[in-house]
């Protein structure tokens, strides 16, 4: 998948990743990244929270694939918020997924439950951070996950260095349009996680009948909907047959009534984690 979007800093970033929220440290992360780079997919997103960073490191080495032409981006971990934190838990990713940079490093969430008290001037630091991490070259391009338009605005209060990208729950279930809008503001790329759902959307009947008619699956027919919103889908899967299913995207396009059809899927099922009310 060699097509991009540009982010606000310049960056290019092919439009579909491959995502490992959920795929399970060793043998199972290793292949599956192997499978994807060897589908043709250039961008791998994980986390220091989903445990499998050194799967993911050994899977992107022994793929044959050059390290500068895959987008690589990882998390940092609610415990690891406020300045100092930052600087190690960059270092600690860094060496677990035996590289010297990521592509695109991202808050995993805005006001961790510990610092929820103090969250502005804690998360003010974590991005200062942020921003030093950028400027040294370990990252290509810093971002923000999982933050509402509240949160965001509390960021840009300091901030000196716009984040590239939001990434937040996003399929047809739950739309974010607040998110949305206030990404648009600052040109923040909008990347979808769970863009299938975790799953739930391929028994929706309104997206069955939509991939029926379009001769393909339903995991297809979601992500072209999240690709034709200039969504950036991360789709998840363990599977070779659907980890090459999930790039079979671009040779067909939904028309303006079934995106519509999609669009009114919004609040059917289930939503965002609100980081407000989130127990960690
Ligand atoms: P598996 O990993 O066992 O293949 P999301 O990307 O929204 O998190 O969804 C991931 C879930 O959807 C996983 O349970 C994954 O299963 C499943 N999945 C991913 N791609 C497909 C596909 N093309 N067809 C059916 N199920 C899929």
């Amino acid at each position: 998948i060699t097509d991009t979007y540009t982010l606000n800093n310049g960056i290019k970033i092919p439009i579909v990743g491959f995502g490992t929220w959920q795929t399970p440290d060793g043998d199972i992360a290793y292949k599956s990244v192997k499978t994807a780079l060897s589908d043709g997919y250039r961008h791998i997103d994980t986390a220091a929270a989903y445990g499998n960073e050194e799967s993911v490191g050994r899977g992107i080495k022994d793929s044959g694939v050059d390290r500068h032409d895959i987008f690589l981006t990882t998390k940092l971990w609610n415990e690891n918020h406020g300045y100092e934190a930052t600087k190690k838990a960059i270092e600690t990713s860094l060496q677990k997924l035996g590289t010297d940079y990521v592509d695109l490093y991202l808050i995993h969430w805005p006001n961790p439950l510990t610092f929820r008290d103090n969250e502005t001037e804690v998360r003010a630091g974590t991005w200062r951070a942020m921003e030093e991490i950028y400027k040294d070259g370990k990252a290509r391009a810093i971002g923000i996950s999982n933050f509402r338009p509240r949160h965001l605005e509390s960021l840009m209060q300091t901030a000196t260095i716009k984040p590239a990208v939001n990434q937040n729950y996003l399929n047809p279930s739950d739309l974010q349009p607040e998110i949305q809008a206030a990404n648009a503001k600052y040109n923040i790329l909008n990347e979808a996680y769970s863009p299938l759902g975790t799953g739930d959307l391929l028994q929706n009947p309104t997206l069955q009948a939509i991939a029926k008619k379009y001769d393909r699956s339903v995991a297809q027919i979601t992500l072209r909907w999240s690709l034709e919103h200039g969504f950036l889908p991360l789709p998840k899967s363990i599977h070779a047959d659907r980890i090459q299913q999930n790039t079979d995207l671009f040779d067909f396009e939904l028309s303006i009534p079934d995106m519509k059809k999609i669009d009114s899927l919004h609040g059917s099922g289930r939503l965002a984690t609100d980081p407000d009310t989130a127990k960690f």
